[in-house]
């Protein structure tokens, strides 16, 4: 009777702590795996290279990764999650669907960590520990990141799609849009530096090519020659699935980016606005000018967008793809992690 009556009180503490908001980041830093994974960043590191020779374009969409995953209810991996019967995953919202790609490759990483260290590293860290090295194997900068995040048990299609920019963004709404984030007008214009790797489709500059804002006109601030370039890769007619380079140089992670906007050479409407909008464009001609500065500040970036934190309940899934099934070991594995309960 005792045993059971102690059941009963675990139990419906149990219930009440999954009432209580819980900051399941709170504790990120730097070697959070050393003791229970400790090649956890090697793995990661060693797959990514491998990903780099086989394709290289892979690593730029794997780096893509961490923007629309923290943007949308912190870094908790929500964007990994395939849709269920239940729920519409992030994969199909509008930024994501036909867009997001190289997921194989997340596969592989989480595969090599379960092999290694089973039920240890979550795959929203894996996101920023492969973004990083994303960076940092295309000739970017190298910095260390701070783990510790756990996986979310749901994603949310809606919040994608009311959150994530548009191409057609102007830099105005895009800096009231990073300011939500506490990301300043410096960090938005480093961290649209990611556009120095990988690459783009058509959908994603036709109206700019024919219609700038309803216009029937192509937008003013494309050069001229690059304008006939693009014109050339997308005609009217073109399949909207065809690609061009962000950049000129789109498996370098460089500063050719801002070069390329100085020169009107940018490819998305999103990057040319970065230099036609005065707050923004001091920031190009800054980082088009000097590289060293780009990179400092792109590191801060990503470190400030990858602290963006989750507000639910979360665990480290198996699969970064679904949620585990074991629901009654979420709350101790989250309280365990966190040391705030054990
Ligand atoms: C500032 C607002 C941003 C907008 C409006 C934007 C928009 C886009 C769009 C429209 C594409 C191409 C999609 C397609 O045509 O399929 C793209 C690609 C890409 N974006 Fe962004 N982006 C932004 C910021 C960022 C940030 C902060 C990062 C990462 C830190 C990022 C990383 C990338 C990468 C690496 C690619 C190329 C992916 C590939 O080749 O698969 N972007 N972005």
């Amino acid at each position: 009777m005792a045993t059971s009556n102690k059941l009963m009180t675990m139990f419906m503490s149990l219930i009440f702590l999954i009432h209580i908001p819980y900051f399941a980041s709170s504790d990120l830093r730097t070697g959070f795996y050393s003791n229970t994974c400790p090649k956890a960043e090697s793995i990661v590191r060693n797959v990514m290279k491998k990903a780099l020779i086989r394709e290289p374009r892979s690593v730029a969409s794997i780096m893509r990764f961490q923007f629309h995953d923290c943007f949308v209810n912190g870094c908790d991996a929500s964007m990994l999650l395939d849709d269920t019967p239940t729920m519409l995953g992030e994969k199909l919202a509008l930024s994501n669907i036909n867009s997001l790609r190289s997921f194989e490759v997340i596969d592989e990483v989480k595969e090599a960590l379960e092999k290694a260290c089973p039920g240890i590293v979550s795959c929203a860290d894996i996101i920023i520990m492969a973004s990083r090295d994303a960076v940092a194997l295309t000739g970017g900068p190298f910095w260390k990141v701070r783990l510790g995040r756990l996986d979310s048990l749901i994603a949310n299609q809606e919040d994608s799609n009311n959150i994530m920019p548009s191409p057609r963004a102007n830099a105005s709404a895009l800096i009231n849009l990073f300011q939500k984030y506490n990301l300043s007008v410096k960090d938005l214009v480093a961290l649209s530096g990611s556009h120095s790797i990988g690459k783009a489709r058509c959908f994603s500059i036709m109206f700019r090519l024919y219609n700038q804002s309803g216009t029937g006109k192509p937008d003013p601030a494309i050069d001229p020659d690059y304008r006939r370039e693009l014109n050339k890769l997308c005609p009217l007619d073109v399949d909207q699935n065809v690609t061009g380079n962000l950049d000129a140089t789109p498996v370098v992670f460089d500063n050719q980016y801002f070069k390329d906007l100085v020169g009107g050479r940018g490819f998305l409407n999103s990057d040319q606005t970065l230099f036609t909008f005065p707050e923004t464009k001091e920031f190009v001609k800054l980082y088009s000018m000097n590289q060293s500065e780009f990179f400092k500040a792109f590191a801060e970036g990503m470190l400030k967008m990858g602290d963006l934190k989750s507000d639910k309940l979360g665990e480290v899934r198996r699969n970064c793809r679904v949620v585990n099934h074991r629901h009654s070991h979420l709350l101790l594995e989250t309280l365990n992690r966190e040391g705030s309960y054990m």
